[in-house]
């Protein structure tokens, strides 16, 4: 049986191309059209490198002059001398125009449904239909919309895992007066078709070795539940711990939906924050940062995945340097409220 493989690159692009049973990497990129610069082909000059990051594979022959023991055990890789053992995602440090690379699919989907799960967002379900489309991202990554009616696109960021059903979810922060917030409310149809431009984003879960803390500013949750469904799918054996804030109690969304985590990702914790809350609230005030577990934090044997504003993905930054935990692994995305 094939494997799917995912090649990310320093310009946001990923790009998915099947793999045959011990086939050599490059040889299934290059037969996918994707011209990974390489040079000797033999493992030596270090040329073809990239680095795993979800996915088991081996490698035939590795130079030390092309990678030290240390690469090694940071997950790089030679194309030219890796097979994958399963489905896979390798990051290539370069931009994919170097490798004559077509860029993300150009798509059309339906609009299924659309809801208010809280005061301040919807959420939008598209459906790619059975016309020989579907798409490929990884758990964290996004889509452009064009917003219809508009020549407007907006950015957000898949609430789900890909699935064969060709649906995808998204979240979208509802402002006072924004294009696609207009949209939502003032004319979106189940059946509207909407243009799109994916995957995007070199936001994605990577392979997990070691516990994971998700930290969610706002509609910054959408991506996380596009991990969380990925991790509740395939398993996951290493804690997980979601935090997420909003401004207002009456923002938080999703409830059930994270909640049922509990039973389906063992080792899941969750963590709400209410940033202004009314003087009813009980649970936890102020920011994010203020409320992590530091024993959790394991002397920064983590990988954090923080999705949010600027100023709450700096202030976490911030705190991290503050607390002098260097071995943290930082993923992040920043949104602005121009993306709603
Ligand atoms: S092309 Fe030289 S190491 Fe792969």
């Amino acid at each position: 049986m094939n494997h799917k493989v995912a090649f990310s690159f320093a310009d946001g692009k990923t790009l998915f191309f099947p793999v045959q049973p011990n086939e050599i990497l490059l040889d299934a990129a290059l037969r996918n059209g994707i011209n990974i610069p390489l040079d000797c082909r033999e493992g030596v000059c270090g040329t073809c490198q990239g680095r795993c990051e979800s996915g088991d594979y081996s490698q035939d022959y590795v130079d030390e002059e092309a990678l030290s023991s240390q690469d090694l055990q940071q997950r790089k890789m030679l194309t030219c001398q890796t097979r994958v053992k399963s489905d896979a995602a390798f990051y290539f440090d370069f931009a994919s125009s170097l490798c004559n690379a077509a860029g993300p699919d150009q798509l059309r989907a339906t609009v299924t449904n659309v809801k208010q799960v809280s005061a301040s967002t919807a959420i939008l379900h598209l459906n790619l239909g059975n016309a020989g489309q579907s798409l490929d991202y990884l758990p964290g990554q996004y889509a452009r919309l064009l917003i219809p009616g508009t020549e407007n696109k907006r950015s957000y960021s898949f609430a789900n895992r890909p699935s064969a059903s060709n649906e995808l979810q998204f979240l979208i922060r509802l402002l006072p007066d924004g294009v696609m917030s207009n949209y939502i409310r003032e004319r979106c149809q189940v059946g509207d078709e909407i243009a799109l431009e994916a995957p995007l984003g070199a936001f994605y879960l990577r392979h997990v070795a070691r516990p994971l803390i998700l930290v969610a500013g706002g509609t910054g949750l959408s991506a996380l539940l596009g991990m969380l469904d990925e991790l509740a799918e395939r398993g996951c054996e290493q804690p997980v711990h979601l935090y997420y804030g909003v401004r207002d109690a009456a923002d938080l969304c999703e409830q059930a939906r994270i909640q049922a985590y509990e039973q389906r990702i063992p080792g899941f914790r969750y963590t709400e924050v209410v940033s202004e809350p009314s003087p009813h609230w009980t649970g936890k005030r102020g920011y994010i940062a203020e409320h992590f577990d530091v024993a959790e934090l394991r002397d920064g044997q983590v990988d954090m995945y923080v999705c949010g504003p600027p100023p709450m993905v700096e202030s976490i930054k911030t705190w991290l340097l503050a607390q002098a935990l260097d071995n943290v692994q930082l993923y992040y995305e920043k949104f602005t409220e121009s993306n709603a």
